[in-house]
């Protein structure tokens, strides 16, 4: 059975399913070696680069799971960056989420806004125990994002020779509110 993805609003966002649509905007996104910087990828070959985008956006991971894209309330046609709820290292059984965006979206508060409607939708609807986060140790945007969202650190791992920090939240300190999470602004 195919599960379509929900389309949420925030207060200046709508995150909706990842469409093949998308596709060039990603790999745009993605050729700013700003954005990739602690992403491990085939970035720098654009053959590869696209048959991983395309497969990514083709593949059902799975009821409730996939990619979100981000774009602006008032501007629907820009596309801001995407959110992701897939199973990790695309076989699980934990469920990564992740968020990526381009470079003249940051500093707005997108990333965290955007995540939350996700978030709820984890825990809400598909029913998820908690979701995980590998954040490359030196990605410091990406670790005050997982922070802000409520995430406890777990601790440092190492993978194919990266330090990465590993976060996790569950369903219940979601719902509670984690005594961690900044307060919202
Ligand atoms: C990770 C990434 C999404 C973070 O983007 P970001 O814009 O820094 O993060 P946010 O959207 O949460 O914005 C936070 C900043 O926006 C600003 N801001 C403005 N309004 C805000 C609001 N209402 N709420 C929160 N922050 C707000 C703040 O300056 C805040 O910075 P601070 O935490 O230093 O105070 C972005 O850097 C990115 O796409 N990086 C490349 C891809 C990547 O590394 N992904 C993660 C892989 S693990």
């Amino acid at each position: 059975m195919t599960y379509d993805l929900p389309t949420f609003q925030t207060k200046h966002l709508i995150v909706k399913p990842r469409t093949l649509l998308d596709l060039q905007a990603c790999l745009a996104m993605d050729r700013d070696p700003e954005v990739t910087r602690y992403i491990p990828g085939p970035w720098a070959d654009p053959d590869r680069h696209e048959a991983f985008v395309r497969a990514r956006i083709k593949t059902d991971f799975g009821p409730g799971l996939g990619y979100w894209s981000v774009v602006p309330r008032e501007r629907p046609d820009c596309f801001l960056g995407w959110i992701l709820l897939i199973p990790y290292e695309g076989i699980g059984p934990e469920i990564d989420i992740g968020w990526r965006f381009v470079r003249e979206a940051w500093g707005n508060g997108y990333a965290g806004e955007a995540t939350a409607p996700v978030l709820a939708h984890a825990f809400q609807t598909v029913g998820l125990e908690r979701v995980v986060a590998d954040i490359d140790d030196r990605n410091a945007r990406s670790i005050k994002v997982a922070t802000r969202i409520g995430m406890a650190d777990q601790g440092r791992i190492e993978k194919g020779g990266i330090t990465y920090r590993s976060f996790v939240l569950a369903a219940q300190d979601h719902m509670q509110g984690s005594a961690g999470r900044l307060p919202p602004r």
